[in-house]
């Protein structure tokens, strides 16, 4: 795959100089839904598929960006004197911000780019392929500049940056934590408050994670996110009258019951509730499954998903039926929307000898009650953003 996109490069940009190669994960969430930006515990994991960055130094302040995802666009030029968000430049946005938010952390960047993309992430699937070309372009320019104080823990914060500041997406530190630090086999358990993390084994027997996309058209910018961000904001606002926190994720569910009535919305609480309860299932969850107790961490998935259909209110009926359909099917250890929601996908695991019936059944329900089909991946973990040889 590489030798071949190599050739591409050189096809686009044309011979000559130092090309190198790069590559950056998507990333699924086991379990510890919208507590990231909450201050909250999360469990993702990397994926072995994601994006390839072909990238070589230019003579000048050009950036040229050609997308093998988005061929339609050609060739896209952007320059280093120009670093704004702009609707036209579509993708490279992403690539443009993360360029920004080197140089607002003080890094030169003093030369323009060739680089070709191609990321085999199911686009919009929720899989955050979008974090992934941040990352996968951290590890680009610091290996390009020999920005060697630069940690895996700042790439992941700079695409953080790109997105809060440049994009306007108000997102937490999940998804490009887990795509710049990810292991094989690792789900990483990330407390968001002070990002200490250890890496845990995702040891599943004789199961597999499958992922179902249910194909529903969305952008996490025009979506609910930042709204519901708002609200858990609001939330805390209003809790610090009687207690002396910063984040929801601060919170025991004894604590949040004993002092729920100062939220004066029940909408609000209903979304605060969430946050706290999800943080403390996320703990559960990572106990259980160091335990070996894979039915029970299957059973807070699944609550998981209940709490973020009633009351964090983010998953529609598409992500409903996907998750209602697998907890009906043989072998469903446990199933859950992932990701930020209202749209996107699942992730479920499943015994490895019900996966082809699972994909069947779910896909033909999916299907006869919304009308168009979803896709399902069965994935293995892999290891996060890094240089390739
Ligand atoms: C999106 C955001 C993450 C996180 C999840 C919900 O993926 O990018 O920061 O908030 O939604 O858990």
């Amino acid at each position: 795959m590489v030798t071949q996109l190599m050739q591409d490069f050189i096809r686009t940009f044309g011979d000559g100089g130092d090309i190198r190669k790069y590559f950056a994960p998507g990333r699924v969430n086991m379990i510890g839904e919208h507590t990231d930006y909450n201050g909250g515990h999360v469990f993702p994991c990397a994926l072995t598929i994601g994006t390839y960055a072909i990238a070589r130094r230019r003579d000048d302040r050009k950036i040229r960006f050609y997308s093998q995802n988005f061929e339609e666009l050609g060739v896209v030029e952007g320059s280093l004197d120009h670093l704004v968000y702009e609707k036209a430049a579509d993708w490279t946005n992403y690539p443009l911000g993360v360029i920004a938010a080197f140089l607002e952390h003080g890094y030169t960047v003093d030369n323009g780019l060739d680089i070709l993309l191609f990321g085999n992430i199911p686009n919009s699937s929720g899989l955050s392929s979008s974090s992934s070309v941040e990352v996968v372009i951290g590890v680009m320019l610091r290996d390009m500049f020999g920005f060697e104080d630069v940690t895996m823990t700042d790439i992941a914060l700079y695409g953080q940056y790109c997105e809060n500041h440049f994009i306007g997406v108000n997102c937490g530190i999940m998804d490009q934590f887990s795509i710049a630090m990810g292991r094989k086999d690792q789900a990483i358990f990330l407390d968001c408050g002070d990002l200490s993390y250890t890496y845990v084994p995702l040891e599943l027997k004789d199961a597999k994670i499958v992922i179902a996309c249910s194909n529903k058209k969305r952008g996490l910018g025009d979506s609910k996110y930042n709204e519901r961000r708002a609200e858990c904001e609001e939330a805390v606002e209003e809790l610090r009258e009687r207690l002396d926190i910063q984040t929801l994720g601060e919170l025991t569910e004894e604590q949040f019951e004993a002092n729920k009535d100062l939220i004066k919305s029940e909408v609000r609480q209903r979304r605060a509730k969430h946050a706290v309860y999800e943080n403390q299932r996320t703990l559960k969850a990572v106990e259980v499954l160091q335990k070996g107790d894979l039915a029970e961490f299957g059973r807070l998935m699944n609550a998981s998903h209940v709490s973020l259909r009633d009351d964090y209110e983010v998953t529609g009926i598409e992500l409903d039926t996907l998750v209602e359909t697998a907890w009906e099917q043989d072998g469903v250890i446990g199933s859950r929307m992932t990701g930020a929601g209202f749209g996107g996908c699942t992730v479920s695991i499943v015994k490895a000898d019900c996966v082809d019936a699972f994909i069947e059944n779910v896909g033909k329900v999916y299907l006869d009650k919304i009308g168009y089909a979803a896709d399902f991946y069965v994935v293995e973990i892999g290891d996060g953003g890094r240089v390739l040889q």
